[in-house]
């Protein structure tokens, strides 16, 4: 267990009084990139908010780099080293790429530190250092996700939970990952390690590759 990087371990959370997630499980080790798959409405956001603190459990622990970290507010989630992209496109639009980036920093103080979260952004996704002075709301759909990636990246994570695509990119960066993405056969493809959840639970999980090959889940999740 120690190894491990994240340990969600038997999560039940919800909405008010209705649970969604029941008794959910995941892990993430160092250099792992880990898919959650699932139909829409199976729980793979709310997992990531359980996790990083904008639901709080009901029953259930997650354990970040060997410390509790159940319940603990989203900030302070993040000044731990665990990042959170959320899904759609959650820019500042009124502000440049640039002011984006920077407001991802806004935990960090050692301006050394913010000039080379910059320099590793700018080098991950370069369209961004070219329009770095135009407004976000102005960008493609493509580059606005990669400023909300990017503004992630500003805190130098050690983990990140991805709620949309740009995989291959970060994979070949090196980043310690778990993702949900919306191309299963893509997502597993990639992956070192795959959970499918379906209605709020655990359904199956292995390797990407095993996943892939599984009939039950080509059969369930994969369509074909
Ligand atoms: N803020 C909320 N209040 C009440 N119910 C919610 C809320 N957010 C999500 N839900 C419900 O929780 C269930 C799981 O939603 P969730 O967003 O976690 O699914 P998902 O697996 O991420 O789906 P998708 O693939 O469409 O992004 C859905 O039935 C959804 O309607
Ligand atoms: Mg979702």
């Amino acid at each position: 267990m120690s190894a491990q990087l994240l340990t969600a371990y038997a999560i039940t959370a919800g909405y008010g009084r209705l649970d969604i997630l029941h008794d959910v499980s995941v892990h993430v080790s160092p250099g792992e990139i880990v898919s959650v798959i699932g139909p829409n409405g199976a729980g793979k956001s709310t997992a990531f908010k359980t996790i990083v603190g904008f639901l709080r459990p009901r029953t259930g622990h997650v354990v970040f780099n060997g410390e509790e970290i159940t319940g603990l507010r989203p900030d302070l989630v993040l000044r731990r080293g665990l990042a959170y992209v959320p899904q759609g496109r959650l820019v500042f639009p009124q502000m440049t790429a640039l002011e984006n980036l920077e407001m991802g920093a806004y935990t960090v103080e050692d301006p050394v530190r913010i000039a080379e979260a910059f320099e590793r952004v700018y080098a991950l996704f370069p369209i961004l250092f070219e329009r770095r002075h135009q407004k976000a709301g102005t960008m493609s759909g493509g580059e606005q996700q990669m400023v909300a990636i990017g503004r992630a990246l500003m805190t130098t994570p050690r983990l990140i939970l991805l709620d949309f695509d740009k995989l291959v990119a970060m994979k070949r960066a090196g980043y310690t990952l778990m993702v949900v993405e919306q191309n299963a056969a893509r997502a597993l493809a990639i992956a070192d390690r795959g959970y499918v959840l379906e209605l709020g639970r655990n359904r199956f999980e292995g390797a990407g590759t095993a996943l892939l090959a599984d009939p039950e889940v080509k059969r369930l999740y994969l369509g074909g």
